[in-house]
C-alpha cells in the first residue's frame, strides 16, 4: 500500500484534523465521510474535501472497499460501537480520546483489534505537544531525581462552552469530564511518571453549571441571554444551566501509581483562563511549566541541602498546527503506523488505562471520596 484510503466518522468540531489526512498526492487521502448531520456534513465537503463518498450511515461507510482506514471523530459515548464494528469490517482504526466511555468498553475495543489484527491508535495528541515532549526529556534525562510527586492543576476557562453546551454535560455521554478532559492528563501523567495508576480517590461536584433552567432552552431564545455570563458565542447553544446537565465542574482526584509515586489531579470548569500547570517533584529537583509563559522551569538541588545548584528555563518554540502543532504530527503518526507499521507514542492500553483511572475516580466521587483500586486489563 502507497496511500492509505481515509473515512472519516463524524464532522463536528473535532474533523478539522481531518485536512491533515486528505493529501491527495501524498500518502494519504479521504475517500468517505459519515456523519447523521447533514449540515456538518456539508461544511466538512467545503472545508476538506466535497470529492468523496459522504453518508448518514456509518454502516455504510464501513461496507466499501475504498476505505483502508477509519478516524472516530464522533461522542465519546459512540467510540466503542464504531471502532469495534470498524476493525470487524477490517479496517485500521484512529480513536479520538477517551477510547471509550468505560474500562469494559476500552477491554472490547482492545480484544477487537486483537482478534481482527487492525491498527488501532488513540488520539492522545498532547504526547506530540512540544511542551509535554520536553518535560519528559527532562524527567528521562535523570536530571530532578527519581519523580515522586506529581500535581497537576487544570484550568478549563471557557469550560462552560466547550462541556456544558452540548452532549458533553450528561454523564450518560462522557461517564464525566474526568475522561472527555482528564484523560489527556491522566494520560501524560502516567507517561512520564512511567507508570499507571494503581488506585483513586476523588472529591467532586456540579458547583457551577446545571440548575433549574428546562432542559430545551437555547441562548438565542433565552430571555436572559444579554446577560447571562455563560451565554454562548458560538454554535453551541444548549443552556449551560439546565437541570438535566449532571457532570461535575469541580474535581479533586489523587492517585497512588504502580512505582508508588503520589499524583493529584484538580480540574475545575469557570475559571477565567484555559491552560494546565504540572509539577513533577524528583529526588533531585523540580520541573514546573506554565503554558501562557511557553516555559518549562526545572530546579534542582543538592540532596539533603537547601543549597540549589541551578534553575534552568526551556522556552517552548511555537508551532504550525492544531494544539501546539501536535494535530498535524499525530496524524502523520496515524499514516506512519498503517504504511510502514511504525509505532506511535500512545499505546491502546494507555487510553484503556486513563480511561479507568477517570472511571475510577468518577465512581470515587459519586461514593463520598472512596477508594477504588484501578486494575490492568485481564
Ligand atoms: N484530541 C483532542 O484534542 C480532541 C479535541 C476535540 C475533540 N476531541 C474528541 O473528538 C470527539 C468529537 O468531538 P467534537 O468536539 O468534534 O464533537 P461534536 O459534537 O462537535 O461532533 C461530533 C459529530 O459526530 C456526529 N455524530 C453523532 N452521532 C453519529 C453517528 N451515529 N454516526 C456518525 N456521526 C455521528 C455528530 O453529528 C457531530 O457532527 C470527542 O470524542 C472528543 O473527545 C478530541
Amino acid at each position: 500500500m502507497k496511500q492509505v484510503r481515509m473515512g472519516i466518522i463524524g464532522t463536528g468540531l473535532r474533523s478539522g484534523i481531518a485536512k491533515h489526512w486528505h493529501q491527495p498526492e501524498g500518502e494519504s487521502i479521504i475517500t468517505g465521510v459519515a456523519d447523521i448531520n447533514p449540515e456538518n456534513l456539508e461544511k466538512f465537503k467545503e472545508k476538506v474535501t466535497s470529492d468523496c463518498f459522504t453518508t448518514d450511515s456509518y454502516v455504510e461507510l464501513l461496507k466499501r472497499d475504498d476505505i483502508d482506514a477509519v478516524a472516530i471523530l464522533s461522542p465519546d459515548y459512540l467510540h466503542e460501537e464504531h471502532a469495534v464494528a470498524a476493525l470487524k469490517a477490517g479496517k485500521h482504526v484512529y480513536c479520538e480520546k477517551p477510547l471509550a466511555i468505560t474500562e469494559a468498553g476500552c477491554d472490547r475495543i482492545m480484544k477487537t483489534a486483537e482478534e481482527t489484527g487492525k491498527h488501532l491508535m488513540v488520539g492522545f495528541n498532547m504526547r506530540y505537544m512540544r511542551m509535554f515532549q520536553t518535560m519528559k526529556g527532562i524527567v528521562d534525562s535523570g536530571v530532578i531525581g527519581d519523580i515522586k510527586a506529581v500535581w497537576v492543576r487544570h484550568f478549563v476557562g471557557y469550560g462552560g462552552y466547550f462541556y456544558y453546551h452540548d452532549w458533553h454535560g450528561l454523564s450518560k455521554n462522557t461517564t464525566s469530564l474526568l475522561l472527555q478532559k482528564g484523560s489527556h492528563d491522566i494520560d501524560i501523567i502516567h507517561w512520564i511518571a512511567g507508570a499507571y495508576t494503581k488506585r483513586v480517590s476523588a472529591f467532586g461536584s456540579l458547583s457551577f453549571y446545571g440548575g433549574d433552567k428546562p432542559n430545551d432552552l437555547t441562548c438565542p431564545t433565552c430571555d436572559i441571554r444579554d446577560t447571562c455570563t455563560e451565554a454562548s458565542p458560538g454554535t453551541l447553544i444548549e443552556c449551560a444551566f439546565r437541570e438535566e446537565i449532571d457532570v461535575e465542574d469541580n474535581n479533586v482526584v489523587i492517585m497512588e501509581l504502580e512505582n508508588g509515586i503520589k499524583a493529584s489531579y484538580l480540574q475545575c470548569h469557570f475559571t477565567p483562563d484555559y491552560h494546565r500547570n504540572y509539577t513533577f517533584i524528583g529526588t533531585k529537583g523540580r520541573m514546573e511549566n506554565s503554558e501562557p509563559d511557553g516555559k518549562v522551569y526545572v530546579k534542582t538541588r543538592k540532596s539533603n541541602s537547601w543549597e540549589e545548584f541551578s534553575d534552568q528555563t526551556y522556552d517552548i518554540k511555537p508551532a504550525e498546527g492544531g494544539h501546539g502543532g501536535a494535530d498535524p504530527v499525530i496524524c502523520k503518526e496515524f499514516i506512519d503506523l498503517v504504511l510502514h507499521g511504525k509505532e506511535p507514542i500512545p499505546t491502546p492500553l494507555d487510553g484503556r488505562m486513563s480511561v479507568a483511572v477517570g472511571c475510577a475516580a468518577t465512581e470515587s466521587i459519586r461514593n463520598n471520596g472512596k477508594v477504588i483500586e484501578v486494575n490492568r486489563p485481564t
